[in-house]
């Protein structure tokens, strides 16, 4: 089989109308509600303000809206913001460190978009919960559970999505203890997260006293395996830190996670949900991955010199041109997600996690899928 043809900027127009019109149909379901993580049988439950994932349903409106101008996408962006500041004022289910993923895509965007003072209020709320869980002995954010109990005393390489938020922070306030919090934990991660050939732990222990301990998996299939969204993570978090930061170390950390990123790709550039399987295996992919990972490739042809970064925009277009003819959920139906086969959890004898939407559409792999198709056909703005 040949490498899957790159998207051209009218196929890709054409997928982004398409995406919207979804997103059309689902404001009903989801404006005074969420959408829930992952469809069940390609439906989405609506479901409250709670989860980790709750922001990138937002940030689809909100892309939609960039998209067409249409008021509709506006006022339920809005109407999400509402949800979202009383969701950090009254702090409910934000012990934890996803307040990027949760505060970016919905309230960063809105702000940037409308000038709304509410939405940057929540977001510079997030921040500071955020810089809560920053642990000095090690020199990281927490990212789950009690904070500086030994049994949560890690990271994990996701976290480099929530980072943004922090040195956003900085620049809205002019305080940069937001930046110096994010730069140290991109240290700390850079320098545990990433094996020695690019491939990357999901979670990283420290000790106590600092040092650093061991990785773990908790979504991949081991320890030692390559957990597909952890990689894709790992290389759009890299570039995204190189950006914020300047550190040669992180440009050179996107490039080794991107080249072994490609060396277990299958032919239509969308892996299986752990990259220890090829889909002869059987085992289900995640589509979300290659959304994000095109992303990242789409950052990184944005902010380097064209020698490198057309090769980069390059791949993405092979990726989104995958993705759009084959992934992509064919008819629009109320409540439906944009593109299939995307995995959140899959239970393995040896991880921890609880399993939940396998073979499903994903919200974050329909956000970051609309975000490479908007990178595409406009001069996009990041939220990120
Ligand atoms: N951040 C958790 C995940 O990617 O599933």
């Amino acid at each position: 089989m040949d490498r899957p043809r790159p998207i051209t900027n009218a196929e890709a127009a054409a997928a982004l109308d398409k995406a919207a019109a979804q997103v059309r149909l689902n404001l009903p379901k989801y404006t005074k509600r969420c959408q829930k993580h992952s469809s069940v049988d390609g439906v989405y439950p609506a479901c409250g303000n709670t989860d980790w994932t709750c922001g990138f349903w937002p940030g689809e409106v909100w892309l939609a809206y960039e998209r067409t101008g249409e008021d509709a996408f506006r006022q339920t962006g809005m109407a999400l913001v509402d949800s979202f500041h009383r969701r950090i004022v009254k702090k409910i289910r934000v012990a934890h460190h996803d307040m990027g993923f949760l505060y970016t895509p919905s309230c960063v965007a809105a702000y940037q978009l409308t000038g709304e003072q509410k939405a940057k209020e929540a977001a510079v709320l997030a921040a500071d919960q955020l810089i809560r869980r920053f642990q000095p002995k090690g020199e990281f954010l927490q990212a789950w559970g009690r904070m500086g109990a030994r049994s949560n005393y890690r990271f994990i390489i996701d976290c480099l999505l929530n980072l943004p938020l922090l040195y956003w922070a900085s620049r809205e306030t002019g305080d940069g203890i937001y930046a110096d919090i994010a730069r140290r934990h991109t240290a700390t991660c850079m320098a545990n997260s990433f094996r020695p050939d690019g491939s990357t732990f999901h979670t990283f222990y420290m000790n106590k006293d600092g040092t650093p301990g061991h990785g773990r998996t908790c979504q991949g299939y081991k320890d030692d395996s390559f957990w597909a969204r952890g990689q894709a993570w790992g290389v759009y978090g890299s570039i995204l830190s190189w950006r914020d930061t300047g550190d040669p170390a992180a440009l050179d950390t996107f490039r080794r996670a991107l080249a072994f990123y490609l060396t277990r790709l299958p032919e239509d550039l969308v892996p299986c949900w752990d990259m220890l399987f090829q889909p002869d295996s059987g085992e289900p992919r995640d589509s979300s991955s290659a959304a994000i990972v095109a992303c990242g490739l789409l950052e990184a042809a944005r902010l380097l010199p064209r020698e490198e970064g057309a090769g980069y925009e390059e791949l993405a277009r092979e990726m989104m041109g995958s993705l759009a003819r084959d992934y992509a959920v064919p008819e629009l139906k109320k409540g439906a997600g944009l593109i299939l086969h995307g995995t959140y959890s899959k239970k393995s004898p040896y991880n921890t996690c609880f399993p939940e939407g396998v073979d499903e559409c994903t919200s974050w792999g329909d956000y970051f899928y609309m975000e490479a198709l908007t990178r595409l056909t406009a001069d996009w703005t990041p939220y990120w």
